[in-house]
């Protein structure tokens, strides 16, 4: 792998599930992989996860990290090209990235998207560029549309606790939030899913809330959620904003909040959230506390997802 920031990177999905199962199995069977190999880790948005699971699977693997909080302690970087730079950015990104290419072996980058302009966001302009000027690999640490390193550990999380001989019906379900959030959860494990291709794949939402088909596209989707509940194995519950009628928050129905009551419709399926959760708003605490929650192992599973994904690059760079 030369990159990684969609699933379209993988070559072969099952194969990455395993290398990372094979890395939570024995954390340090490949601890001098990265000697001598530093990973710049650019945050341009608040991260608690990523950030701590990709300086542990960097250590596992014996590389140096480098944590950058550009966004709060860096130059305000200028991403469009021939930009006249009379306002508040101080730094093009054609004048840092290859800095940062000589300073490191791997770059990391997490950008969310403005929610404001959504050709700008679909074009994937922070993290293109980054990959168009810094001459060395990059993994997205989440991007305006995707966030692959989420969806791996999702996969990763579902292929270790599925264990009948058949293919477990996936249900991802639009949640109430306060704020608009991004589509990227939503958009990557919708991509990874389809493209895991191991799954019976449901898609539901209120009408407004439809993603962009070329994530979705091979789901079955459908507005009734108790409909789509029926019979699930796992539930992934996200919140995201409009992607039509871009950003916005139309309906915001506390009846598509999942209780114990609608859980009682699926096949005691297990619940995942990527995490932060608003409790009692995306997520009831019933749910979150109970018993059928994978939140903890999922997010604990993302130092596997991390490792494999570094490793895989180590190995080709
Ligand atoms: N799920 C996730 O990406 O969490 P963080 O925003 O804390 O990194």
């Amino acid at each position: 792998m030369k990159q990684f920031i969609s699933a379209a990177d993988v070559p072969d999905i099952r194969a990455l599930v395993e290398k990372a199962l094979a890395y939570k199995a024995d954390p340090f069977k490949d601890k001098t992989l990265g000697a001598n190999k530093r990973i710049g880790c650019l945050f341009l948005n608040p991260s608690m996860r990523t950030r701590l699971s990709t300086q542990v699977a960097a250590q596992n693997l014996g590389m140096e990290t480098i944590i950058f909080n550009v966004g709060s302690e860096g130059w305000a970087l200028e991403f469009e090209e021939e930009a006249i730079m009379s306002g508040n950015t101080v730094e093009h990104v054609k004048d840092a990235a290859p800095i940062m290419g000589n300073y490191f072996d791997i770059l990391a980058i997490r950008t969310f998207p403005s929610l404001k302009n959504k050709e700008d966001d679909y074009s994937e302009l922070y993290i293109r560029q980054f990959i168009k000027y810094a001459g060395i690999p990059v993994v997205s640490l989440e991007s305006a549309t995707l966030h692959p390193l989420q969806s791996l550990t999702d996969v990763i999380t579902i292929s270790e606790t599925f264990t009948e001989k058949r293919r477990p019906k996936i249900v991802l379900t639009w949640a109430p939030h306060v704020k608009p959030l991004p589509q990227c959860v939503a958009n990557s494990f919708s991509q990874w899913i389809n493209a895991w291709g191991e799954a019976d794949f449901v898609i539901t939402h209120p009408e407004d809330y439809e993603l962009d088909e070329q994530f979705t596209k091979g789901a079955t989707v459908t507005h009734n959620q108790d409909e789509a509940l029926a019979g699930a194995d796992y539930v992934y519950v996200k919140n995201w904003s409009t992607y039509q009628d871009y950003g916005k928050i139309y309906n915001n129905d506390p009846a598509w909040m999942l209780t114990n009551e609608k859980l009682a419709l699926t096949n005691n399926a297990r619940v995942m959230h990527c995490l932060p959760v608003r409790r009692n708003v995306e997520l009831s605490d019933e749910i979150l506390d109970g018993p059928n929650s994978l939140i903890t192992q999922e997010a604990s599973n993302r130092v596997w997802a991390a490792q494999a994904v570094l490793s895989e690059i180590l190995r080709h760079e």
